[in-house]
């Protein structure tokens, strides 16, 4: 059964909206989410309560985490802790209460997920991660893949038993070599940070052994206007183009 895999959704309504169409679309009927579900867009409410609706799987992002320990704001830059002041007085206490109810990793078949990075960090980067340490956590990882988010760029690091590889993950379709771990970062729905403007997704096949990357493109002027009526700062609403 072939699963999407969505991230970083990141409030935004529009990519989110034409991201579950595309799944649709395309005839698949599991959907994961690897966090950060809210903070930056206009809607966090909407997308979370969605995302309840349709019963998709999720774990914790480190937008949530923060908003679950104010004490952590102090990691994220003015404007987005700005974002976050404001994401909250915008969910109700029963969104709060779900998202307190996230756990920090999920096993789904032959896969791990987590937010940040193997095995369980919601705030680690990958790109903060050494060949050295890659290649540790791609020896203990116990699943075949692990699929992150958090960075908001596509990317896939390889681990043939020996040695780690990166790859870069463009649209279309990959192959997944038979005895490699990977893993997998997804990309963002709601926030790209890659050049191009389209919301991201990926397809992931566990039968076969391939990965699908999805660009959608959505309403973004009506994104990006909704961000500034609702008071976020301008820069989250620029940087969706
Ligand atoms: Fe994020």
């Amino acid at each position: 059964m072939r699963i999407a895999i969505i991230s970083d959704i990141h409030g935004n309504w529009e990519a989110f909206e034409a991201v579950l169409r595309d799944v649709e679309a395309q005839g698949i009927g599991k959907i994961l989410c690897l966090g950060d579900a809210v903070g930056y867009g206009a809607d966090p409410e909407l997308v979370v309560e969605e995302i309840r609706r349709r019963e998709i799987p999720s774990i914790l992002g480190n937008h949530e985490l923060a908003l679950l320990d104010p004490s952590l704001l102090s990691w994220f830059n003015p404007p987005t802790q700005q974002s976050l002041l404001i994401t909250r007085r915008l969910i109700s206490e029963s969104t709060m209460e779900y998202i307190a109810s996230l756990r920090t990793t999920m096993v789904w078949e032959r896969a791990l997920l987590v937010h940040g990075a193997p095995p369980d960090s919601v705030t680690t980067y990958l790109f903060e991660l050494g060949k050295g340490e890659l290649r540790r956590l791609l020896t203990e990882l116990e699943q075949e893949l692990c699929f992150v988010g958090h960075t908001h760029q596509l990317e896939v690091i390889g681990w043939d038993g020996k040695d780690v590889s990166f790859y870069p993950l463009g649209p279309g379709e990959h192959n997944l070599r038979a005895g490699w771990k990977y893993i997998v970062n997804v990309g963002s729905v709601g926030q790209p940070r890659d050049g191009d403007n389209r919301a991201k997704y990926v397809i992931w096949d566990p039968d076969v052994g391939t990965l699908e990357v999805r660009f959608v493109p959505y309403d973004i002027a009506r994104a990006a206007s909704k961000i500034i009526e609702r008071g976020f700062p301008a820069f989250n609403a620029v940087r969706l183009w």
